[in-house]
Formats: C-alpha cells, sequence, structure tokens
C-alpha cells in the first residue's frame, strides 16, 4: 500500500499543475509560488517532516518530495520567462512600442569655456619647457602684496579692490583673497632655485562693481622665469610664440610700457584684433589691438625678498586673465556669462 505522504505528494503535483496552467500574469505566478513552493507550502511541510519518519520511508517520501520540488522550480522558471517574453510582444504588436523612434539623447557633461581656453594656454606654455604649480586662493597680505612691493599705504594698493579675510582680528598677519596669482612667484622662488620656468593659473578675486569686462572673480595664468642671463628679448620671444600658438600664426604683437610694481620695465602685451584683422571694430575699440597680458622684468628688489642672488639671475614674468582670452576667442561680450550657471550659454562650448 502507498504512503499517504507519496499520495498527498501527487495530489499537491496534479494541483500545481493544473493552477499553473491557468496562471496569465507574474502577479498570480508569484501567487502561486508561495502556495506550493513557499515556506508554509505542503510541500514543505512534508520535506520538514522527513526527519520524524522511519527510515524506509524517510528514503522514499524523500526522493519523491525532492523530485517535485525541482520539477516545480522549473516550471515556475519556464513559466516566469514565457510571460515576460509575451509582455514584450504585446508592447510592439500591440503598436505601443515604436522602435523606430529615435532614442532620448544622453546629457553629456563637458569642460567649462574657462577650463578649456586654460588649458590651451597651459598647454602652449608647458610645450615650451614651463612647468605648472597651483597655489592658494587665500592668500597672506605678504605674499600678494608686501613681497612683490606693494606695502602698505603704497599707492599702488589702489590698483586692486581687495577682499579681506579676518583682517581686524588678524591684523599683524592680515589674509585675503589673493587679488591676482603674481604671490605665487614669491612661493615658487621660495621653493627652488634658478632656473625657473613656472606657469601658474587659478582663480583671483577683487572687491569690483561688476560690468560687461569686470567681475569679482576671474582667472589668471602667472609665469615667470629666472635665469642666467635672462633678458627682455626672452620676454617677447616667449610671449610672442604664445600669441601666435593661441591665436594663430598670423598674428602680431604690440609691446607698450606699462607700471607694475614688481616688474622693472614693466609692459602690456597686445595682440592684433583677430575679428577685424586689426582694422578696427567693436571688440577692439577701433584701435585693431587688443591688450591681453601684463609682463615685465622681475624687481631685483623681488628677487632679493626671496634670496635670490640679483646681480647673478634676472628674469620675466607675466599675468594673463583667461576669461579675457575666452571672450576674444568665442566673440563673448559680457565677463558675467561665464559664472551665471546658465546652461544655454554654457551649453553652445
Ligand atoms: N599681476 C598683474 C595683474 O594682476 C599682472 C602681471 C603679472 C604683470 C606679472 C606683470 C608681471 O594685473
Amino acid at each position: 500500500m502507498t504512503l499517504p505522504q507519496l499520495q498527498e505528494l501527487k495530489e499537491i503535483e496534479d494541483k500545481a499543475k493544473t493552477e499553473l496552467a491557468a496562471v496569465s500574469d507574474e502577479e498570480t505566478l508569484e501567487f502561486w509560488r508561495i502556495t506550493y513552493l513557499g515556506r508554509r507550502s505542503r510541500l514543505n511541510l512534508i520535506l520538514r517532516g522527513l526527519a520524524s519518519l522511519p527510515l524506509e520511508e524517510r528514503r522514499q517520501v524523500g526522493a519523491a518530495a525532492n523530485r517535485l520540488r525541482s520539477e516545480l522550480e522549473e516550471l515556475l522558471s519556464q513559466r516566469q520567462a514565457q510571460l515576460r517574453e509575451a509582455a514584450v510582444t504585446a508592447v510592439v504588436e500591440g503598436g505601443h512600442l515604436d522602435v523606430t523612434l529615435p532614442g532620448r539623447p544622453l546629457t553629456i557633461g563637458r569642460l567649462h569655456p574657462v577650463t578649456q581656453v586654460l588649458r590651451d594656454i597651459l598647454d602652449a606654455f608647458v610645450s615650451m619647457g614651463f612647468q605648472v604649480f597651483e597655489g592658494p586662493e587665500v592668500e597672506w597680505d605678504y605674499y600678494n602684496f608686501e613681497a612683490v612691493r606693494i606695502p602698505k599705504d603704497h599707492p599702488a594698493r589702489d590698483m586692486w579692490d581687495t577682499l579681506w579675510v579676518d583682517y581686524v582680528r588678524n591684523e599683524e598677519y592680515p589674509m585675503l583673497l589673493r587679488t591676482h596669482t603674481s604671490p605665487m612667484q614669491i612661493r615658487v622662488m621660495e621653493q627652488m632655485q634658478p632656473p625657473v620656468r613656472i606657469v601658474s593659473p587659478g582663480k583671483c578675486y577683487r572687491h569690483e562693481a561688476t560690468d560687461p569686462t569686470h567681475e569679482w572673480m576671474h582667472t589668471q595664468v602667472e609665469g615667470l622665469a629666472v635665469d642666467e642671463n635672462i633678458s627682455m628679448a626672452d620676454l617677447k620671444g616667449t610671449l610672442y610664440e604664445f600669441a601666435r600658438r593661441l591665436f594663430g600664426r598670423e598674428r602680431r604683437v604690440r609691446f607698450r610700457c606699462d607700471y607694475f610694481p614688481f616688474v622693472e620695465p614693466g609692459a602690456d602685451m597686445s595682440i592684433d584684433c583677430p575679428l577685424c584683422d586689426g582694422q578696427g571694430c567693436r571688440a577692439c575699440n577701433n584701435s585693431g589691438w587688443i591688450e591681453i597680458l601684463g609682463a615685465g622684468m622681475v624687481h631685483p628688489e623681488v628677487l632679493a625678498n626671496v634670496g635670490y642672488d640679483a646681480e647673478r639671475y634676472t628674469g620675466f614674468a607675466f599675468g594673463l586673465g583667461v576669461e579675457r582670452v575666452a571672450m576674444l576667442r568665442h566673440g563673448i561680450e559680457d565677463i558675467r556669462l561665464f559664472y551665471a550657471n546658465d546652461l544655454r550659454f554654457l551649453e553652445q562650448f
């Protein structure tokens, strides 16, 4: 005579298979799974009761129950696959899925236009043998002003509207948001001996009333070369080559005297306006020339401030505004657009 458990397994099998045939969605299928394979299913109760059966019964019932369990599991996964496939077919054939529709474009990130131009500028100098150094945006008064020959109460301080940090509480060591990258000349020379050939990019801050050409934050690249026998000719040659690499081989440059306390002599460099080829237009104020940087021969006192022998070494330095270059390159007329975070502007680059 057959064991009652074997009888029950047979019943479970028949019922499970009949019900499975009627299942037509994933929700019902899950219900089916819980009923026949779940923890509290009859099948599971039989499996759990095996331990209390006499050996021979345990062998027979155990084998049958395990076989049924694998069979039901197999049927379950088949049915799952069928249902999924049917669902996809229904969507496609029902016309709800148009496979010819163009996909939704992924939004791709990009580099900020100022970053793009900055990288080109650095590439140009790196390929001429300059190393890149970055420095702090919060700076000591000493590096930003004192060491570059702008002492307290010197009228040259008026050239910069400065944002002080904690000035009142720390009057002895005033701290500020650097107004230019020139403090990096000092920091670099304190760290290394000539020959020095470095460029230092970074943000600078000034307490400005903003307008189309003035922003309270802007990006500069400082350059410094110090060695024996460096002359104004090296300054001019290097910067001329830079202008041609960035703005085209046909560019011409113009140097004029300018004043910066940390250089002597000081100069600024203009390029012939790339927009009108020097004919005169709105961008160049009808002059045909556009000023792009300040430069000069490093003042001997600056060299002395870092302990260099100013009799033996000479050098040149320059500082250029990166936004200015980006504006020229793309014909942008208002510097404030760069940091207004308007995607309609930024996505054009
Ligand atoms: N630091 C100057 C400025 O911000 C630029 C400059 C740098 C000029 C180095 C000469 C030499 O305007």
